[in-house]
């Protein structure tokens, strides 16, 4: 985090004048910094989970989800950022209730300017003390990273899920299973995003059958300012389904412009918006596929029936501790399966010491012209054992993060 000494601050008030008021109070303050607003508590939330910021400045009474809730949660999984509760209510109740939920101050509105400063010093000077204590347990612990916003089963409920599919060799399956599992899983309550994560090779217009002139090279420098009109421009429509699709740039050499940091904050923002954001991702462990685990919630790992594809799954998943991967989110996928061959799916999980979830059988009649027509197979015959394959892969998905979410409650 590049943010030197200076304390970042988070609005969350549902009414304008005084998240601007605030802003003013703090515009001459050279070591204080507004990092964002948000309107309600659930907002606020996420926003605190997106931009990881010192102090959160709380409202109390707000539509969705009251200041105290929020706190909460917030603590909950960021336990190094103070709040600070700004409330009308003089009430003394009130501030024990806040206390309780973990704030670190209490401040009635309309604040006095220097009230509001040094509490938001003395707020930002406790959040660095806990961020370097948190440093150094780190720095203890190893190679495994502390978990950041996004993370593994930090989800709220009410935000969608970003699910990766990943395989370390190319060829597998993955764009095959990304397309048929987001039109399964699509409908009015639950709409899909379908995200490029390969963005010098990416195929997922060409495979749907779509083009569109934007492409995540219109939203990357914007990454810290989306809003859903700028989203809405750039992401193309599966005309057959209603499906989403965020493509990757037009021409390879665009895809350097893009970091890594940029791409998770637009699967941030895209799991505000859509239920279920999938990561069509690119077979190497590059900083894009690093972001989008990163902030993920459930990463499908695709591999085939050969000794090639069966050691590179192995490779990583011993890998996957050390990138911060828990094993229990990971859906292991056997694609193409072919009962003819000898390699038994018994022996790969066996091999793998992972249980295979699902197993999709080889079907070249159903596959191949289903990339010519643009759109993907289950929409043809439910009936083939493809097919239902990818409904029960559907069905597996939807459960495992229901169990995670709860896990995690
Ligand atoms: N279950 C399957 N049966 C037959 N062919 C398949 C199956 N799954 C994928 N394919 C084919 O394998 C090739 C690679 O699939 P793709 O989804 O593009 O892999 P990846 O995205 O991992 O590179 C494609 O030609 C696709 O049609
Ligand atoms: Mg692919």
């Amino acid at each position: 985090m590049a943010d030197g000494d200076n304390i970042r601050v988070i609005i969350v008030d549902d009414v304008r004048e005084t998240r601007e008021n605030i802003r003013k109070l703090l515009q001459f303050e050279s070591d204080i910094e507004v990092a964002g607003v948000a309107t309600t508590g659930r907002e606020g939330i996420q926003l605190a989970r997106d931009v990881s910021p010192d102090v959160v400045l709380m409202d109390i009474n707000m539509p969705d989800m009251d200041g105290i809730t929020a706190t909460e949660n917030i603590l909950k999984e960021l336990p190094h950022i103070q709040i600070v509760i700004l409330s009308v209510q003089g009430d003394p109740n009130y501030m024990r209730r806040a206390m309780l939920a973990g704030a670190r101050d209490f401040l009635t509105k309309p604040p006095m300017v220097d009230e509001l400063i040094a509490a938001l010093r003395r707020a930002g000077k406790m959040a660095h003390e806990e961020k370097q204590k948190a440093e150094v347990r780190y720095q203890t612990t190893e190679l495994g990273g502390p978990l950041g916003p996004g993370d593994f089963g930090t989800g709220a409920s009410s935000y969608g899920k970003v699910i990766v599919v990943f395989s370390p060799k190319g060829g597998v399956g993955c764009t095959t299973v990304t397309t048929n599992l987001a039109v399964t899983l699509h409908n009015a309550e639950t709409p899909v995003v379908v995200v490029d994560g390969n963005l010098q090779f990416g195929d997922l217009t060409i495979v749907l059958n779509e083009r569109g002139k934007n492409s995540i090279v219109d939203l990357a420098p914007r990454a810290d300012e989306l809003d859903t009109d700028i989203v809405d421009d750039v992401l193309i429509t599966h005309r057959a389904t209603g499906v989403k699709i965020l493509a990757a740039p037009q021409s390879p050499e665009q895809a350097e412009s893009i970091s890594g940091e940029q791409y998770g904050k637009i699967l941030a923002y895209l799991r505000r918006l859509y239920s279920y954001v999938i990561v069509d991702a690119e077979s190497a462990l590059s900083d894009i596929v690093l972001s989008a685990f990163d902030a993920s919630t459930m990463v499908i790992l695709v591999a085939n029936q050969d000794i090639p594809s069966i050691n590179d799954a192995r490779l990583f998943l011993d890998l996957s501790d050390v990138i911060g991967l828990d094993r229990d989110r990971i859906l292991f996928t056997l694609n193409k399966f072919d009962k003819r061959i000898s390699i038994t799916p018994e022996s790969i999980s066996e091999n793998l010491r992972k249980e295979i979830a699902i197993t999709i059988p080889v079907d070249e009649r159903a596959v191949l012209p289903s990339i010519n027509r643009g759109s993907p197979f289950v929409l043809a015959d439910k009936k083939r054992p493809i097919a239902r394959a990818i409904l029960s892969l559907a069905e597996t998905v939807r459960l495992q993060l229901a169990e995670l979410e709860s896990v995690n409650e």
